[in-house]
């Protein structure tokens, strides 16, 4: 009997996959059978549902290469996740030494990162390091190997494999960062036609993990990882490769909605217009100038701020005031970005109150964003 599993090439781990497949299924009695596809295409993401169900209704039980986050583990709809059989994340990487914590940087410390991937949003609160944002992880990496910053944050994977291509090069040293949605677990995804194989496979993975051979398969990719293999995660948030090598945008958030509460006042009308001219001479030309999305998607509606995804004030800010405006990211005046987040308040139906929005108050508030126009 067989399992056949996808496994996305582009990931770094993908070897490392598969022997856990082999392994776990093996130790059922079944075999492993593989099929490779690509996760990396700009435009082509397969972990769109459409293109889930083509890969396993044409092919798979079994796809790996899509880890979900610790934190918040929501996946689409009809897509199941096994046991975590691992876990990986962003790791802090540093040039001659083992890593200290972040907050132990010197004051200043330039960390380079590639462009919106979740890192991005640890500078919100370690405000004694600064972003040094890359295209992509190869160039944040080489930055780092040629000296010119002194740590990184990038996908753990990743590094790894730099450091094996680089052999001869730069020692570089790393360890999983502990931020909120650093952490990442390995997991298998099937959907209805795949519930045996996972069935067998989490099996398999329990065996592996009780005899000690777990930790051998992921190294050094993955850790065991300390969360019981019992469970099958919930519903998750899941970044395809295809996200980490462009950068996912990662939506963060602990905010619940409380439904009919009334949108509170936390800006004001001044404010709101000197953020709608900051808003045509840096952001128009990708987002629209009525907000609907040209390049950039829409940032008014429901598209962009539903309830259903669970966003704060600050989550919001955190992006647009670490990764805005694309292309040159950090540029603009405290004061502008906070402007500028008033309009936006303002356009999603927010009323205007007698004080303004500091940049202090933008980057932690937990008001909940939820628009109410369309
Ligand atoms: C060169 C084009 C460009 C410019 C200029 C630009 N953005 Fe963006 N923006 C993008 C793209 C593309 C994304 C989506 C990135 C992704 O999802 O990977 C984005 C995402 C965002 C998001 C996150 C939206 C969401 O739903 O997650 C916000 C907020 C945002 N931009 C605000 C701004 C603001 C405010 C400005 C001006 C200060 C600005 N952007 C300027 C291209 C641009």
């Amino acid at each position: 009997m067989e399992v056949v599993a996808c496994i996305d090439q582009s990931s770094p781990a993908a070897t490392m996959d598969m022997n856990v497949v082999r392994a776990a299924v093996a130790t059922q009695g079944y075999s492993a059978r593989f099929e490779k596809f690509d996760g990396s295409g700009v435009g082509d993401d397969p972990y769109s549902e459409k293109n889930f169900h083509k890969l396993t209704s044409s092919r798979c039980q079994l796809v790996l290469g899509f880890p979900v986050d610790v934190q918040a583990p929501l996946l689409p709809t009809g897509v199941k996740g096994s046991a975590p059989y691992g876990q990986t994340g962003f790791a802090l990487v540093t040039r001659d030494h083992a890593p200290p914590e972040l907050s132990q940087l010197a004051e200043g410390t330039e960390v380079a990162v590639a462009y919106e991937t979740a890192p991005n949003l640890f500078f919100e609160h370690h405000t004694n390091i600064q972003s040094d944002v890359h295209p992509d992880n190869d160039d944040a990496l080489d930055a780092l190997a040629k000296g010119k910053v002194k740590a990184a944050m990038l996908w753990a994977p990743i590094v790894v494999q730099y450091t094996q291509r680089h052999a001869k090069g730069h020692k570089l040293f790393f360890a999983l960062l502990n931020e909120p949605h650093a952490r990442w677990d390995l997991v298998a995804l099937y959907d209805d036609s795949g519930v045996a194989a996972a069935e067998v496979f989490d099996k398999g993975v329990g065996e592996l993990r009780a005899s000690g051979r777990l930790a051998a398969l992921l190294a050094p990719y993955a850790v065991v990882g300390d969360r019981p293999t019992a469970s099958a995660v919930k519903p998750a948030n899941v970044v395809s490769r295809n996200e980490y090598n462009r950068g996912g945008l990662i939506k963060v958030s602990n905010t619940k909605k409380k439904s009919g509460a009334k949108a509170p006042a936390i800006y004001s009308a001044e404010q709101a217009s000197a953020g709608q001219q900051v808003f045509m001479s840096n952001c128009s030309m990708c987002h629209g100038a009525d907000l609907g999305g040209i390049t950039g998607p829409a940032l008014k509606g429901q598209k962009f701020a539903s309830a259903k995804d669970d966003f704060a004030v600050s989550d919001i800010f955190g992006i647009l005031s670490t990764q805005m405006p694309a292309g040159r990211p950090g540029t603009l005046k405290p004061e502008e970005y906070a402007a500028v987040m008033a309009f936006i308040l303002q356009q999603n139906g927010y009323p205007a109150g007698p004080n303004a929005l500091t940049y202090a108050q933008a980057q932690t508030s937990k008001v909940p964003l939820i628009s109410s126009s369309k």
